[in-house]
């Protein structure tokens, strides 16, 4: 019996619904209808959309409870994964995501690409197209190439930005954003504190444009090398030390000093970053009781995190993020998917 209710077969869709069903009647606003076919940023995405994401996350969570990970949702779809930068949890995520939901993926790493040999991204586009992708995943080191993908790929090929440069990681915050709403249901005037190497981030981008849309208080936090006052430009606070940042937040979200992307000179020594900015159990006393703290990886353990800290579970939501990106994933292969061209 137990066998037989965690066949292939039988693990069906009960609780997912169907494309032609999505019309999210469920949500608040139940004239919204999904049509969004392409995620390049948070920038442009409407309340309704992040609700929708959401909803349909929730659902396709409790896929990853299962014996058996895998629903029919996607059978014969094909998602192609464009990997020009390296990364661990959102390469392998969108790769379990889509293949949780049946789809075909497949992984192009530069490495082994012909992109070695030279081949421009229009030829890439090309051969993704004559390849049947339905969707393509693209990280690039380079701001902007997502966009500029988008450009040479028709209509019906969904595109999704896994992060782009220092501009935009758009699915990093929504699965961050996701993971913050279990504990803090809205997040109207609450403080969230960012803090880290904010000039190189993409996350934090991603982050400050859509926590704008739900009201709440952002502050930004770090060494002024890498944390220039006009940000302030983007409606956020801005602070250079970290004790005055983090008085009374609600939740704490530290980033990776990316050395990767840095001019020389531009950072402090490591033991003055971690001196001056490295969360920790006795720097969080400042924060409200119930502060919740995020990290998107890769951690510096005791350089912007320290590692008790990182593992104690009464405060770090690191472990949730991981498992939640999966869940936002695959709702968004599966909305941007079987989004129709023509709605
Ligand atoms: N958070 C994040 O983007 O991690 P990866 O670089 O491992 O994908």
């Amino acid at each position: 019996m137990e066998k037989e209710k965690d066949s292939y077969i039988n693990q069906g869709t009960k609780n997912i619904a169907k494309p032609e069903e999505l019309n999210f009647e469920e949500l608040k606003n139940n004239n919204f209808k999904w049509t969004r076919k392409t995620l390049l940023s948070t920038k442009d995405l409407h309340i309704d959309e992040v609700e929708a994401i959401f909803h349909t996350a929730e659902s396709l969570s409790e896929i990853l409870t299962r014996k058996v990970k895998k629903v029919p949702a996607l059978r014969g779809k094909v998602v192609i994964n464009l990997f020009y930068e390296e990364s661990t949890r959102t390469r392998s995520s969108f790769e379990l995501a889509g293949k949780y939901l049946s789809s075909d993926v497949t992984n192009f790493s530069i490495s082994t690409s012909s992109v070695k040999k030279g081949e421009t991204l229009q030829d890439t586009a090309q051969t993704l197209i004559q390849m049947g992708a339905d969707a393509v995943v693209i990280r690039h080191n380079v701001s902007g190439v997502p966009f500029q993908l988008a450009e040479y790929l028709p209509r019906n090929i969904s595109i999704i930005n896994a992060g782009d440069g220092s501009n935009e990681h758009p699915t990093q915050a929504l699965l961050d954003l996701f993971t913050i709403r279990k504990h803090v249901p809205s997040l109207k005037n609450k403080k969230v504190v960012i803090v880290g190497d904010i000039l190189h981030s993409r996350v934090a981008r991603s982050n400050i444009w859509l926590l704008q849309k739900f009201g709440t208080d952002i502050h930004l936090c770090g060494p002024p090398p890498l944390l220039p006052e006009s940000f302030k430009n983007y409606g956020v606070k801005v602070h250079w030390k970290l004790d005055d940042a983090i008085k009374d937040a609600d939740v704490i979200m530290t980033l990776r000093l990316q050395r990767e992307r840095q001019t020389t000179g531009l950072i402090p020594q490591l033991d003055e970053y971690h001196r001056l900015y490295c969360l920790s159990h006795e720097r969080l006393k400042l924060a409200k009781k119930n502060v919740k703290v995020l990290h998107p990886g890769p951690i510096n353990r005791g350089v912007e995190i320290t590692s008790e800290l990182a593992d104690d579970t009464n405060y770090s939501l690191i472990a949730d993020q991981v498992s939640n990106g999966v869940s936002i994933r695959m709702a968004l292969l599966y909305l941007l998917i079987f989004a129709s061209v023509d709605s």
